[in-house]
């Protein structure tokens, strides 16, 4: 009983092919289903009817989007402004003149024979668009102190795929890594090549340079332009000495006000009513002629 009915499955299996030769449903093929074409140029949507007892079957092209469906090809016409830029080729194939960016996505070829016992079939092609990357924009501190950290960072958004980065100082590229190289060895910077940053855990004065960065994609490159990074010595003594040097004027001046006012010296001028000419000489240089020199030789004393 059970070997019986084995039995006619095989015959069925066997003869199932032949049976749908008989039948002739119109079926679709293509030479890809995934083509990659890179922006501006010529792209073929490949829809060949492999089998078909019709001698006129009705054909349309659709753009699948994620919220709405257009048409390409509809009513034996190409719709829209499709009619400028693409044409069918090979009856059924669609080609797309010069594709741009939004022209990637899902297209639906679809075929309708009514002559045929299946008179239905659809094919969709995936259309991938490479764009080639634009110069990144890159953002790099102009002046680090030495033994600080410093981020440099390289950013495009155009290309696709996501563009990967490479930086450069003074034309040189660098590893990803400053350890991976004897090169580098002073110098302590790792670089992530997917989000473009470059970090240095502390810079050193031979990481003064220009640098610069790549975006890279299957299609193309760009650069940025070279930024310069100067390092400079961070002097702690020559801080200190600054402010005690400020600080030591701040109090002499403070006590020459305090010693003027106790004087009277102000008090005096105004009573000359002298206080606001100008005088001819200003009040704090005087000029000195001395005889060896025979020269004017100035000398700046301080203001009271
Ligand atoms: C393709 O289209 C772009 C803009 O849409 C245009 O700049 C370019 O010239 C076109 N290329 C060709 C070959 O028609
Ligand atoms: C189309 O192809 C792209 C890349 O080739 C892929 O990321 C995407 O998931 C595909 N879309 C569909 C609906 O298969
Ligand atoms: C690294 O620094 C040392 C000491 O300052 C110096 O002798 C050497 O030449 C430097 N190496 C490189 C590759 O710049």
């Amino acid at each position: 009983m059970a070997l019986r009915r084995r039995a006619r499955l095989l015959l069925l299996l066997l003869f199932l092919p032949m049976l749908r030769y008989r039948i002739f449903a119109v079926e679709l093929i293509s030479t890809d289903q995934n083509p990659i074409v890179q922006e501006f140029q010529r792209a073929e949507l490949s829809c060949i009817i492999a089998t078909t007892k019709t001698a006129n079957p009705r054909i349309e092209w659709k753009k699948i989007g994620s919220k709405e469906t257009t048409y390409v090809f509809f009513d034996n016409k190409m719709q829209g402004d499709w009619a400028y830029r693409a044409h069918l080729n090979s009856r059924t194939s669609l080609v797309i003149a010069n594709v741009t960016r939004a022209d990637k996505g899902i297209y639906r070829c679809e075929v309708v024979a009514p002559e045929d016992t299946r008179i239905g079939a659809e094919i969709n092609i995936n259309l991938t668009v490479h764009v080639k990357p634009v110069p990144p924009k890159c953002r790099v501190p102009q002046s680090v102190p030495v033994g600080k950290s410093a981020t440099l960072q390289c950013q495009e958004n155009e290309g696709f795929p996501e563009p990967t980065y490479n930086w450069y100082r003074n034309g040189e590229a660098l590893p990803l890594d400053s350890k991976a190289s004897s090169k580098f060895q002073n110098s302590s910077f790792t670089v992530n090549a997917k989000t473009g940053t470059l970090v240095f855990s502390e810079v050193q004065k031979g990481d003064t340079g220009r640098y610069s960065c790549r975006a890279l994609n299957a299609v193309g490159d760009a650069w940025c332009e070279d930024l310069v990074m100067e390092v400079y010595d961070l002097n702690i003594a020559g801080i200190v000495g600054g402010i005690l040097v400020v600080l030591l004027v701040l109090s002499l001046t403070t006590v020459g006000i305090c010693c003027a006012y106790r004087k009277g010296f102000f008090i005096n001028n105004k009573q000359n009513g002298n206080s606001y000419k100008t005088p001819t000489k200003p009040d704090g240089v005087n000029y000195i002629r001395t005889d060896e020199e025979g020269d004017f030789r100035h000398k700046s004393s301080f203001v009271i």
